[in-house]
């Protein structure tokens, strides 16, 4: 049993993740940070519903709706911001920080969007605004890439980071599902919030690799500066057709720098089936990363979910414990330097096509034509499903790489000609 004088804990927040950041703390979890460290110790938990029913049973007094009791109490040393939301999320951290508090947040959307005037405000006043919960659930990266990496410099990250996301379009493939059955299913598992917009729109994984550029590029990047696109309007023909082609749609993420700049872009894509990536599926994220010195990186796990959610939080706690130095955006600080951020436009890949058309002769030299005279070279072309009623037919084209601007181009060109009945998919497929 330690007795160095304890550390007092207030908590923002008794959700899914604060219920069980409680029980830890009431597990003793707050003591395992080793000889000398000061244990961590419950004081207060902030709710909006006092009389909602809870998972977890707190000493009396502990629970409170007054924000003022946890932020202003003078024994508070650390506070563990768990209620999710720029607001007022953003203005209790940086009432923590200015009285003098350690701050460990599992919100991405704050960091995301104020991180680059909270994460200064932190090092001046001489406290820690830590965030390894905000990226990947239980996966370690924010740490990893702050500490143990930061001889490297950093030339890619790729991943899945959002697990709401990532459970949907595994069924979809599997079972050949339609989005919104998937959706349906999902949300009564306790998987998908009851307005899912910020997952599958694709804002989480926006949120989330920016926080991931700053620290591993010091890249300061405005949440309109991730090209973004999420999965709601894929179909499951998608699925079906990827897969004859030895490919499967994930919801990308990732951040490579690209000539003199950085691009940053969440979107749906094809992953070839047999590389790593295409089988990480479910709720499971992983993280991608590129160093010069070491190479590739793989960090593979728990995206989501109270415990795993939980094991990042405490990471963090039991580091200020310890009383150990570590800054999460430590790039910025020590390198000063202004990463400049490259637009999508600018992005080469081979794409996938899939076009409704007329079945009749002549449709494919029309097409052909259009691309030819916009630089897309055609690696393959095969008709799938095809509608006799109608005289329609799915034609799926994979180009070699080819620009992003062009394609946009392109395929505005092509949603006019007569013979096209509609642009049914553009999907940029993931080079390996
Ligand atoms: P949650 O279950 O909705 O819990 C939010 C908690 O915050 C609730 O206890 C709520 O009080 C309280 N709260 C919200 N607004 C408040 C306000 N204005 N004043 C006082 N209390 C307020 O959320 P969660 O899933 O635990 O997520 C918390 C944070 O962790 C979010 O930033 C989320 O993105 C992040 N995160 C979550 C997961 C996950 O698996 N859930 C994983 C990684 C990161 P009541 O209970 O009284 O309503
Ligand atoms: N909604 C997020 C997800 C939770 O589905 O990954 C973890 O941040």
């Amino acid at each position: 049993m330690s007795t160095a004088q304890p550390l007092n804990v207030g908590l923002l927040g008794l959700g899914v993740v604060g219920s069980a950041v409680a029980a830890g703390l009431l597990e003793g979890r707050g003591n395992l940070a080793g000889d000398g460290a000061r244990p961590l110790v419950l004081k207060r938990a902030l709710v909006r519903d006092a009389k909602k029913k809870r998972p977890v049973r707190l000493p009396a007094r502990t629970l409170t709706t007054d924000p003022s009791a946890v932020l202003d109490d003078p024994d508070i040393d650390i506070i563990v911001e768990v209620m999710g939301g720029e607001q007022p999320a953003c203005d209790y951290i940086a009432r923590a920080i200015r009285s003098g508090k350690h701050v460990v947040t599992a919100n991405k959307e704050v960091l995301c969007k104020r991180g680059d005037e909270l994460l200064p405000m932190a090092e001046r006043h001489g406290v820690r605004l830590l965030h390894e919960a905000s990226v990947g659930g239980g996966i370690p990266i924010i740490g990893p890439l702050s500490s143990d990496l930061l001889a490297n410099r950093i030339s890619s990250i790729r991943a899945i980071i959002n697990g709401t996301t990532n459970y949907i379009l595994t069924k979809m493939a599997r079972e050949g599902a339609s989005f919104d059955d998937v959706l349906r299913e999902a949300q009564k598992l306790g998987y998908a919030e009851a307005d899912p917009s910020a997952d599958v729109e694709g804002w989480d994984a926006a949120y989330k690799i920016a926080v991931l550029a700053r620290v591993a590029f010091g890249a300061s990047v405005p949440l309109d500066r991730v090209y973004r696109e999420g999965i709601v309007s894929l179909q499951a023909q998608e699925f079906r057709y990827a897969a004859t082609l030895g490919y499967t749609i994930k919801l990308l993420a990732a951040a490579r720098r690209a000539g003199d700049g950085l691009l940053v872009r969440v979107h749906p894509a094809l992953i070839p089936s047999d590389v790593p990536m295409a089988k990480v599926d479910g709720v499971l994220n992983v993280v991608e990363v590129e160093g010069d010195l070491v190479g590739p990186l793989w960090f593979q796990g728990r995206g989501a979910g109270p415990q795993a959610t939980a094991s990042a939080v405490f990471g963090d706690l039991l580091r200020i414990a310890r009383g150990a130095e570590i800054r999460p955006h430590a790039r910025t600080g020590r390198r000063g330097d202004k990463v400049k951020l490259a637009p999508m436009a600018n992005h080469e890949c081979k794409y996938y096509f899939r076009l409704v058309c007329k079945d009749r002769p002549g449709v494919l030299a029309r097409i052909a034509g259009v691309l030819g005279r916009s630089k897309i070279s055609i690696a393959s072309v095969i008709q799938m499903d095809a509608d006799a009623e109608k005289g329609e037919a799915d034609l799926v084209i994979m180009t070699h790489p080819s620009l992003e601007r062009s394609v946009q181009r392109a395929m505005k060109e092509i949603s006019e000609l007569p013979v096209v009945a509609r642009v049914a998919a553009v999907l940029r497929v993931e080079g390996y």
